[in-house]
């Protein structure tokens, strides 16, 4: 097999170029791309008999989404993971972003279908992240609203690189109540607990000193930044979570030999969940009238799943988001594409993103 690219892959896995974009059959190109040289991977293949992409005549065929059988789009789509499983580092993941289809009045299942396969091919499913797009589209009558795709996090090995630091969302502001400025997340200030405490008959003197001590040290790391909320269970005032027994439940333990516990949420912030509410930026953005990925929607992916100096890989780049959003942040990207037209959509977007980093 003749390499064409060979020059252009080295440039960006020598860490010399931020960006290469290649024109061509990702199949055939993958084949081209040394093995686990990628960090990660977030692509958005055309769904089955979703859209015509334009293409020149003689690259129709190559077209993924065509097919006629639901069967046919998930073996190749499958095989062209299987590929991107050799090129990909032993560490690193795949975000695969997918709609359904309905055919004959069926939902086909289509994003489940590829999930499956790829899974009977020996990935790893760690989400299935619901892309919740806000505004459905209405082409039916007789169902309700089409408004989520799915964005399916693969890995290749059971450890993996995941840095959840990174998209950690911070906690809220403390709400001021009552005109008063509150030093929880949720306006817990302590008072009532502390009432609680020294009211309490079901506890001992100790059992409400250890409470009371507790109480104010929990307070403390509010105050310093260490904690941003807590709740506080006294023996007798609140129902346990869980269970009251307290050969199943930790906390009902607690509760009966120390007479209270304190449940805490750190400063650190909490991870983000698998539901995600993005607005597609074909709905608010003129000039796109393609599936454009949302930044907001890649920046997970790759801060999450590829190190800083990484390279983040969209074997179906179209109009090249995922390539763009990986420069802004520092990672390098590999575009593949059949069409010229995305194609050359993605070198300008490019050409402007390098330009902005450099000023
Ligand atoms: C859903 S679009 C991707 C849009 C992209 N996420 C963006 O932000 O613009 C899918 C793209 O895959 C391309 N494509 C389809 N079959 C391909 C193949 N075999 N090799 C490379 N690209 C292909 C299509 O031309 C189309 O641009």
């Amino acid at each position: 097999m003749a390499f064409l690219y060979k020059k252009q892959i080295e440039a960006l896995t020598h860490g010399i170029a931020p960006f290469v974009l290649l024109r061509g059959n990702c199949s055939e190109i993958l084949d081209e791309i040394p093995n686990e040289s990628i960090d990660c991977v977030v692509t958005s293949p055309p769904y089955w008999k979703m859209r015509a992409y334009h293409v020149k005549e003689e690259y129709l065929d190559l077209l993924i989404g065509r097919e006629k059988e639901p069967g046919e789009y998930v073996e190749k789509l499958t095989s062209i993971f299987h590929k991107i499983k050799r090129v990909l580092k032993n560490d690193g993941s795949v975000w695969l972003n997918l709609g359904d289809k309905y055919h004959n009045k069926n939902l086909m299942g289509m994003p489940w279908r590829v999930a499956l396969a790829m899974q009977d091919d020996g990935w790893i499913l760690r989400n299935d992240v619901i892309w919740n797009q806000r505004k459905g589209t209405q082409s039916a009558k007789d169902r309700l609203r089409d408004m989520y795709e799915h964005v399916f996090h693969f890995v290749k090995n059971r450890k993996y690189y995941y840095d959840g630091d990174s998209i950690r969302i911070k906690p809220i502001k403390f709400p001021t109540i009552n005109g008063k400025q509150t030093i929880s997340a949720t306006g817990v200030s302590g008072k009532k607990y502390r009432k609680q405490i020294l009211e309490s008959e079901n506890l001992n003197d100790r059992e409400r000193d250890d409470a009371l001590k507790a109480l104010d040290e929990t307070l403390e790391k509010m105050r310093n930044g260490e904690l941003v909320d807590f709740r506080m269970t006294i023996r007798g005032t609140q129902r346990t979570y869980h269970s009251d027994n307290a050969s199943v439940s930790g906390r009902a333990k607690e509760l009966k030999t120390k007479g209270f516990f304190i449940l805490t949420s750190k400063a650190k912030g909490f991870l983000p969940s698998d539901i995600w509410d993005i607005v597609p930026e074909d709905q608010w953005r003129k000039d796109a009238h393609y599936a454009v990925f949302p930044t907001e929607l890649l920046k997970i992916p790759i801060l999450a799943t590829s190190k800083i100096g990484g390279i983040v890989l969209d074997p179906f780049m179209g109009t090249g988001s995922a390539i763009v959003t990986a420069n802004e942040f520092g990672r390098a990207g590999l575009g593949i594409e059949l069409s010229d037209q995305y194609l050359e959509i993605a070198q300008e977007r490019l050409n402007e993103t390098q330009l902005a980093l450099q000023i």
